[in-house]
């Protein structure tokens, strides 16, 4: 196993944890990202993920892409919410008047602290940031880290963990995109996926959540059994999935034994087995529509990626069963999420 730094730009480190299978896990300082996962196959080597060769082309293109996102994953409806009888307002950055993904910039924004650590078995590189007390209108100063860690099963965790010196929302994600073809133009229409959830949030136009759990059951999101993300997307009348053009949704686990969530190449070749300890899966399948962005030399297209942000589910702070995300000074905020890696 082994770890290799490289510059990324503007004050920005790469680092490459190789393990012995000759699968690489690239993270960079800034935003505290997953930028390359690297796999080998019979017939080549594949790079997994969505991600940019320079610091410069998150700031310009999308600084969401395999980040990590926080204070609050997803929006929280107009920016307000209520802790111990107190109001907060804190800032909006969408059309709609919303908070996402903690108001901009946030986490993914930042130059992170960076420390590495290997064992015989696991390299980790831990990134640590502070935020500030009132950073984007969040109460308390909140001390954060995330480690990236690869071992020599294949498996690539996130781990979290987080202490406030008052009381605060926390609700951390990682904004990874999986496209298991390696090519960032081929769309991810072809992969199989699975996903054991019973129920998913109905969504409104602007993207908040209605408040409503609604059983996946004859919907286009039932993937309880392994289904084709084209079958999902060309499913005939299905208001949820049209409104988004594709899936933008949290998924409520049922945390059956083994993996949360499988996502597979259209050849087969490739696969990803996610557990969390989180409640929500929220599956974005790149609905850019007509945004395209330039990756490694090529374009990216609507449906390019598929995330899996494991988190609670957003909305949280207003439906008492969409999870808990309120931190409290004598708390330890922990979250792990594995990706098993198989080729
Ligand atoms: C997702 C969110 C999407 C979109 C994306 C960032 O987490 O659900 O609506 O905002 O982040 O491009």
């Amino acid at each position: 196993m082994e770890v290799r730094k490289s510059y990324l730009g503007n004050g920005t480190n790469l680092f490459s944890m190789v393990n012995d299978k000759g699968v690489r896990l690239d993270v960079s300082d800034f935003g505290a990202r997953i930028v390359n996962l690297v796999v080998p196959t019979d017939t080549g080597e594949r790079n997994i993920v969505l991600g940019f060769e320079s610091s410069e082309d998150y700031t310009t293109q999308d600084s969401y892409i395999g980040a990590t996102i926080g204070r609050v994953a997803g929006r929280i409806n107009s920016g307000r919410f209520k802790l111990d009888g107190k109001t907060y307002q804190v800032q909006t950055n969408t059309e709609a008047g919303h908070t996402l993904h903690g108001g901009a910039p946030s986490f993914e924004g930042k130059i992170w602290q960076s420390q590495i650590i290997r064992t015989e078995d696991e390299v980790s590189v831990i990134f640590t940031l502070t935020s500030p007390d009132g950073e984007n209108g969040f109460p308390g100063n909140l001390t954060t880290s995330v480690t990236y860690s690869l071992n020599n099963q294949n498996e690539w965790t996130l781990v979290y963990q987080a202490q406030t010196d008052q009381t605060t929302l926390y609700n951390p994600t990682n904004h990874v995109y999986f496209n298991l073809t390696g090519d960032v133009e081929t769309p991810i229409d072809g992969h199989e996926l699975t996903v054991v959830a019973d129920q998913f949030a109905v969504l409104n136009s602007d993207g908040t959540v209605t408040g409503e759990k609604r059983g996946v059951n004859g919907t286009a999101f039932d993937f309880r059994t392994a289904k084709s993300l084209k079958d999902c997307f060309e499913l005939a009348n299905d208001a949820q999935k049209d409104l988004f053009s594709g899936i933008d949704h949290p998924f409520f686990l049922s945390h059956e034994k083994g993996a949360d969530a499988i996502l597979q190449s259209p050849d087969g070749k490739v696969s990803v087995e996610v557990e969390t300890d989180q409640e929500t899966i929220v599956i974005f399948t790149a609905n850019f529509g007509q945004d395209k962005m330039n990756m490694r030399g090529k374009t990216l297209g609507h449906h390019g990626g598929i995330t899996f942000e494991t988190q609670a589910a957003p909305g949280a702070i207003e439906f008492e069963d969409f999870g808990e995300i309120v931190l409290r000074p004598d708390q330890v905020y922990h979250a792990k999420t594995t990706y098993l890696l198989k080729f």
